[in-house]
């Protein structure tokens, strides 16, 4: 089976159990797991992804089995704290570097921590499960698509630069 649909049986697994009924989905896994496509090539930016993406795992995991809302909005503070370190780390090492996509970069960033700002407060205010879905699909579409893609993109360019 394709690592994406293990991934996406893994997000429907977890809704059935978090809102407490039976999808009737045989869940092979709910975990998300790391793959070589990750890999950017750049040791520190690979590591605290490879950290993220555990982070994000164990959120999960650990939503999955709580209902206490304390709880889990302690669980989404480490992991917005962990994202707020990555980023400004990624930004250093991009300004370093004299990437010249810098700025539009940082600005993802930004919309990324500001729609994970909002999704924490509606947990926070609705006390709702929908509000930790929300979150974790968030999440997992934001390591998919930003870590692979966007940040791919600046790899690139340094492996170019670096002549390599
Ligand atoms: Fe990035």
């Amino acid at each position: 089976m394709h690592y994406k649909q293990l991934i996406w049986l893994g997000v429907l697994g977890w809704r059935g159990n978090f809102r407490g009924y039976n999808t009737g989905i045989k869940v092979k896994t709910d975990m998300i797991e790391w793959h070589s496509k990750y890999e950017l090539g750049i040791e520190d930016i690979d590591f605290q992804h490879h950290f993220f993406l555990n982070l994000i795992n164990r959120l999960a995991n650990e939503l999955r089995q709580s209902d206490n809302l304390e709880r889990q909005n302690a669980l989404i503070s480490e992991l917005s704290a962990y994202a707020r370190f990555h980023f400004i780390s990624e930004e250093n090492i991009m300004f370093a570097a004299g990437y010249p996509d810098f700025i539009e970069h940082k600005n993802l960033h930004f919309e990324l921590l500001d729609q994970l700002s909002s999704r924490t407060n509606r947990l926070a205010i609705q006390k709702s499960d929908t509000a930790g879905v929300d979150i974790i699909d968030f999440l997992i579409d934001w390591f998919l698509h930003h870590t692979s893609t966007i940040d791919r993109v600046f790899a690139d360019w340094m492996r170019k630069e670096q002549g390599a």
